[in-house]
């Protein structure tokens, strides 16, 4: 097995859960690399290797195992990089999560503690399933989605790339989420959700900006 690292650091609640999962799982973090501006130390302190030039370095990519704990489309980006440089994003889940064994997940997700990921659902890459959020049976959630603690769908669901779901959000079964929509805390889906679009309330309606 590789040595793992860290990409960001900084006081948020990723790094922390990103260690915690890790060395819940009985894995060594050999350390982490600052990203960009997010140049910070760690809350809870582990070794600092360097910065993101680090990841320009091949002999440094073949050697680790990569997990990126920044948010947004820096996430994304890095990524992406990082994959075309053929480094290893492994999955990390908290041990206090349930994955069921015919669920599969794409590489660089985290899954945190209280995570439930049913039947044959079928998660993306770089995605964030936050606290005790949970996928049913059959769901299919695209690309770098984040779902944060509490939220909830319903078996068949279909959340495409790039989609923000919210705190407590419900979503029923059958519903698609399209591409880059964000889902307000608490909201219950009913009906499929536009790409791009931002939806609140119950049941949940396009935000109107006035
Ligand atoms: C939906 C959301 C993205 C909108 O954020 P925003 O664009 O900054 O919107 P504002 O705060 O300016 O609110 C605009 C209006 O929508 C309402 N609104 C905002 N979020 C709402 C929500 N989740 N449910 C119902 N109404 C909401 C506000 O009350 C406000 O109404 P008003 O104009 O009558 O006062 C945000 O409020 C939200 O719910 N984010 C999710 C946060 C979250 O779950 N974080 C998890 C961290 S782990």
């Amino acid at each position: 097995m590789k040595y793992l690292v860290m990409v960001g650091g900084g006081p948020g609640s990723l790094p922390r859960n990103y260690i915690e999962a890790i060395e819940a799982q009985g894995r060594a973090l050999t350390g982490y690399i600052d990203i960009a501006d997010e140049s910070a130390p760690l809350m809870h302190p582990r070794p600092r290797l360097g910065d993101d030039r680090l990841l320009d370095d091949p002999a440094f990519i073949a050697a680790h195992d990569f997990v990126i704990a920044v948010r947004g489309p820096r996430r994304l980006a890095t990524c992406e990089k990082l994959l075309k440089r053929d480094a290893s994003l492994p999955v990390i889940v908290h041990p206090a999560a349930a994955v069921s064994v015919t669920a599969t997940i794409g590489v660089g997700t985290i899954v945190s503690a209280g995570a439930i990921i049913q039947q044959d659902a079928r998660v993306g890459r770089f995605c964030i399933l936050n606290t005790s959020c949970s996928i049913d049976h059959d769901s299919v959630i695209g690309d770098h989605v984040s779902v944060s603690p509490g939220a909830r769908t319903a078996g068949n669901v279909t959340i495409e790339d790039n989609v923000f779901v919210g705190l407590g959000a419900l979503i029923i079964g059958g519903v698609t989420v399209g591409a880059g929509a964000t889902l307000g805390a608490g909201a219950v889906v009913l009906r499929n959700v536009a790409g791009g679009s931002t939806v609140v309330g119950n049941p949940a309606k396009p935000l109107v900006r006035v």
